[in-house]
């Protein structure tokens, strides 16, 4: 069959494959524990559930603007005041279906073929593909020190006259490091001096803890003229809890934006108007589900810290933020994905392979279930690779038994 380049150049999303051998095991019975999401498990707010109610009764739901309705670039504009202390006008806004559109889009905008886009490792799985669907170059930079928090020098390193644009995600995915307030003032004014588009992936900027406050690059700009390369990208998937509702955003320069409208008018349209109204609401609503939310992923994150911290071999690094730990299993098995179907095969555990995200060795596990995943799903997975655990375990009325050295 014909096939064209691109098309077999792109490799399916690991994180939505995993998601979907889960719900097959769980709708099959199995008493799985999912330490693979992406997505906190409480409801939407309430704020986003009222305000899209009426327009669903009314039963009038029509296209909208390809680059989003005015209220929601609106909301937008406001949170962007409010978190980024930066006015921004509606020309300087779009709303996408996700921030994983609005990423999309903005280098659909920006990249030619054979350009480069350069993010350091580990990434976000989706930021290699997205690259190379727009014909252009990813370029992934693992920091000589294996820290999870990128140096300038790796970075530069790694730029050349085909670098068009370098991607942050602060705090990422999937290690939950937030990067330093120097970290960020550097990329940004480095960005500035090589004239390189900066895309801030800061979907998780609210979701940060130890009483870390979310770091706006706006400060450390010194062009805030309609010449800046930064792009910002948001949404309401992680701090809402409102991924399926598919809302996320991009704020640039008014030519990048205006581009970027032209692109998502023929790809989609303008996302679902059902959807952006829900967005408004939380946008606009009371924020307390925003830090339960992340209070209750601080907690999350600490079990997960102290169970990891008593488990031999592996070498877990406190994430900053997010609802993601990414652990140095190497001691157990080089082979990521080999030892993530291996936990899932004989103790029902869903991890996601450190190699999706670029890193060999790695598990990421995720603290956006509740505290009995956590400490249930560790436990299994102890017992699972500890040569000296006892022969058998319990999975409620389930016995499992060890016949694996
Ligand atoms: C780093 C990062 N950026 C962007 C996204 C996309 O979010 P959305 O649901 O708004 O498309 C995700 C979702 O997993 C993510 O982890």
């Amino acid at each position: 069959m014909s096939i064209s380049l691109i098309g077999r150049a792109i490799k399916e999303s690991g994180t939505l494959r995993i998601n979907e051998i889960a719900s097959i095991l769980r709708a099959k019975g199995e008493p799985l524990i999912h330490l693979g999401g992406g997505e906190p498990k409480s409801k939407a707010p309430i704020d986003a559930i009222t305000n899209v109610s009426g327009l669903l009764n009314s039963g009038e739901i029509r296209y909208t603007p390809a680059d989003g309705t005015i209220p929601m670039k609106q909301a937008i504009i406001r949170y962007t005041e409010e978190f980024y202390n930066r006015k921004v006008e509606p020309e300087n806004v779009i709303a996408s279906s996700g921030a994983k559109q609005a990423i999309m889009v903005a280098l659909q905008a920006i990249l030619d073929p054979q350009d480069e886009v350069l993010f350091p490792t580990p990434y976000w799985v989706s930021y290699p593909e997205m690259v190379k669907l727009c014909g252009a170059v990813p370029v992934a930079v693992k920091p000589e020190d294996g820290s999870f928090y990128p140096r300038m020098q790796d970075i530069e390193q790694n730029v050349s006259s085909y670098t068009k644009a370098i991607i942050i995600n602060s705090p990422n995915n999937p290690t939950g490091a937030m990067y330093s307030e120097e970290f960020i003032s550097n990329i940004v004014k480095y960005c500035e001096k090589k004239g390189i588009y900066l895309i801030m992936d800061d979907i998780y900027h609210r979701l940060i803890f130890d009483g870390k406050k979310p770091i706006s690059c706006y400060d450390y700009a010194s062009d805030l003229t309609d010449n800046s390369k930064l792009i910002v990208i948001n949404g309401v998937s992680k701090q809402y809890a409102m991924t399926g509702f598919r809302i996320g955003w991009a704020v640039a320069n008014k030519k990048v934006i205006e581009v970027m409208a032209t692109i998502q008018g023929h790809q989609t349209s303008g996302p679902s108007v059902v959807t952006q109204k829900a967005a408004i609401g939380a946008i606009n609503g009371i924020q307390s589900h925003v830090e339960s939310l992340r209070l209750t992923l601080e907690n999350n994150r600490n079990i997960m810290m102290e169970r990891l911290n008593a488990f031999d071999g592996v070498v877990p690094t406190k994430p900053d933020g997010t609802f993601y730990t990414f652990v140095d299993f190497s001691h157990y098995s080089k082979d990521s994905l080999e030892l993530a179907n291996f936990l899932l095969e004989k103790v029902r555990v869903v991890t996601v392979p450190g190699v999706e995200f670029g890193l060999e060795g790695f598990l990421r596990l995720s603290t956006c279930g509740s505290v009995k995943d956590i400490t249930e799903g560790i436990e299994r997975i102890k017992w699972a690779l500890d040569p000296n655990s006892p022969n058998e375990l319990y999975i409620g009325e389930r016995k499992l038994v060890r016949d694996w050295v």
